[in-house]
């Protein structure tokens, strides 16, 4: 079995079953690529934004960063993607289609850390970003909020400099909450929300952004805001 190096790295040995076709050989190989490269993105965006979080801190005694979290998408849900998109199951398609492979959601105490963060971002070279999405003024369907972005991250390997696409969820602490909870209402157990159900967390996530408006403003000493 072929072990692919990279600088130092040594990477995994897969056991495939008896049988596997070259294509499937190979992609399997490529997955172990797929997956060392995006893990390598994904260490130095976090890594960047520890940096400002802690520098932010240093200066001005407040962490915008309440925490982090950040994982690698896992075969299965990058199979999932595909095929719900009506790609072919390729390792092309994978670095061409699905930009969420390597994925850093940063949970901000107040609601201005998150665009303060956003603007630092935008304003070092190193990133570019890619794709906006503001789901925390005009919030989903669902009353999800968040600000997606998907940012292009340079990692150096021994080829050189590769480009990969990383996506930053930025949210509040209530944001968080709110996601969780609906999350694992929806997924977990497995339930189709009826009509009322639906306005009911819709309301919740509206009164969940009161919140942070409020929380931000008492942070500030700034006298209470009423809803427009
Ligand atoms: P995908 O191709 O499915 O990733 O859609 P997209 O690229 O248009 O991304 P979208 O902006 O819909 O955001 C996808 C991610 O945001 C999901 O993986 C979730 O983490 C989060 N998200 C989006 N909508 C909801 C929602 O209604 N509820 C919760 N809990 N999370 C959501
Ligand atoms: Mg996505």
């Amino acid at each position: 079995m072929m072990i692919e190096k990279s600088g130092s790295i040594r990477l995994r040995e897969i056991p495939l079953p008896q049988g596997t076709t070259p294509e499937q050989q190979e992609l399997a190989q490529g997955m172990v690529r797929v997956n060392h490269l995006y893990r390598s993105a994904l260490k130095v965006a976090v890594t960047q934004m520890e940096i400002l979080d802690e520098e932010f801190a240093s200066l001005y005694d407040h962490s915008p960063i309440h925490h982090i979290e950040y994982r690698i998408k896992t075969l299965d849900s990058i199979i999932k993607k595909l095929q719900r998109d009506g790609h072919e199951i390729t390792i092309d398609n994978i670095y061409a289609h699905v930009n969420d492979v390597a994925g850093i959601r940063v949970i901000c105490n107040y609601l201005d850390d998150i665009f303060y963060l956003r603007s630092l971002l935008t304003r070092t070279e190193s990133f570019k970003v890619i794709r906006e999405v503001d789901y925390i003024t005009q919030p989903k369907e669902s009353g999800y909020r968040s600000l997606h972005l998907i940012i292009d991250v340079p990692i150096v390997i021994s080829e050189g400099t590769l480009h990969l696409p990383v996506e930053v969820q930025l949210r509040t602490i209530a944001m968080d909450m709110w996601a969780s909870l609906e999350h694992e209402l929806r997924y977990k157990s497995d339930r189709d929300f009826n009509e009322e159900e639906t306005a009911r967390l819709r309301l919740c996530s509206d009164t969940i952004y009161e919140v942070d408006r409020e929380m931000q403003n008492i942070y500030q000493g700034k006298s209470p805001e009423y809803a427009e």
